[in-house]
């Protein structure tokens, strides 16, 4: 399968992360549970040095637990800090401001020596599209924030949300094309739902699919389905379609609903908490 992008947009919202990166002490990077690895753009790594770093393992309601914790260590050891965390609710995000604190110790530290007292840290959150960064942005920012608007050497029209007194966010996320270099990377953020499917192949996906759980997840499938899983892609396709009574007029079967039927469960959490890549040591 083959997956493009549109470079256009990318050197335009690169060119604005520059821009915004002067003015912040700490990067928030939303990265997906189920791919930590191919939805990142690791040209953040590059916009953002000598910034402090916190990866946010989002989705993780979706992920299998003990593939995050794996993955959680082998951010940290490469010297990120990491949450794992269900944007969508307020569960995990007290536990944030703690670790943003503690990423930005460093810089509080130097403020203090300098004589700054009480200068807010200033963060900014980026990601790919539909990692969960407005989500965050709003269940994070809560209710209770206040913007504060411009301030004289800030950027004109930046707006910062006051989190407390402690921390300020840029209120617009910064935006990162992934990667696309390799193929896997697109096919995995097809299967998470990152791509729109109309301009995919379906079918197809939903083979690559079986395929990965047989190997990585088995008695997934058979679980869910009730199928025999010893047997080619295809074949489970056509199972599916029979139990779930996707069938076109003729009474023949309808292998895309099928498709599209299997992939909506995976991405909803039916087929069960699914981690599609591992950590270096653990693939
Ligand atoms: P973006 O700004 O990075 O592009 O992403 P956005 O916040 O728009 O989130 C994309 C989708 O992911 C949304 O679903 C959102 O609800 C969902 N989402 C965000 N964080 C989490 C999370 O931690 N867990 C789960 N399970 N879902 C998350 P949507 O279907 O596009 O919209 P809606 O159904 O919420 O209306």
């Amino acid at each position: 399968m083959h997956f493009q992008w549109y470079p256009g947009h990318m050197t335009k919202a690169k060119r604005q992360m520059q821009e915004d990166m002067k003015l912040i002490d700490l990067v928030i990077e939303l990265v997906d549970a189920r791919i930590p690895f191919s939805s990142r753009n690791p040209d953040i790594d590059e916009l953002g040095k000598n910034k402090a770093r916190l990866i946010l393992m989002n989705k993780a309601d979706l992920a299998n637990q003990q593939l995050t914790a794996a993955w959680g260590a082998y951010f940290r050891e490469k010297g990120y800090f990491t949450v794992n965390l269900d944007a969508r609710t307020r569960a995990g995000m007290k536990n944030i401001s703690d670790v943003v604190m503690e990423a930005c110790q460093e810089k509080l530290e130097r403020d203090r020596r300098r004589g700054i007292k009480n200068r807010p840290v200033r963060a900014m959150v980026v990601g790919i599209p539909n990692v969960g960064k407005s989500t965050f942005i709003n269940t994070y920012a809560g209710k209770a924030c206040a913007k504060t608007g411009n301030k004289p050497g800030v950027t004109k029209g930046k707006q910062w949300i006051r989190l407390n007194k402690n921390v300020e966010l840029l209120d617009t996320p910064g935006i990162l094309w992934p990667k696309f270099e390799d193929q896997r990377v697109g096919l995995y953020l097809a299967l998470i739902g990152s791509i729109k499917d109309e301009i995919l192949n379906i079918d197809e996906l939903s083979l690559e699919l079986i395929q990965i759980l047989q190997e990585k997840y088995p008695g997934v499938l058979q679980e869910r389905f009730q199928i025999q899983e010893e047997q080619k892609p295809a074949e489970i396709l056509g199972e599916i379609a029979q139990k779930r009574n996707c069938v076109k007029r003729g009474n023949e079967l309808d292998y895309s609903k099928a498709a599209a039927l299997l992939l909506e469960e995976f991405r909803s959490g039916k087929l069960g908490k699914i981690t599609l890549e591992f950590p270096e040591k653990q693939r």
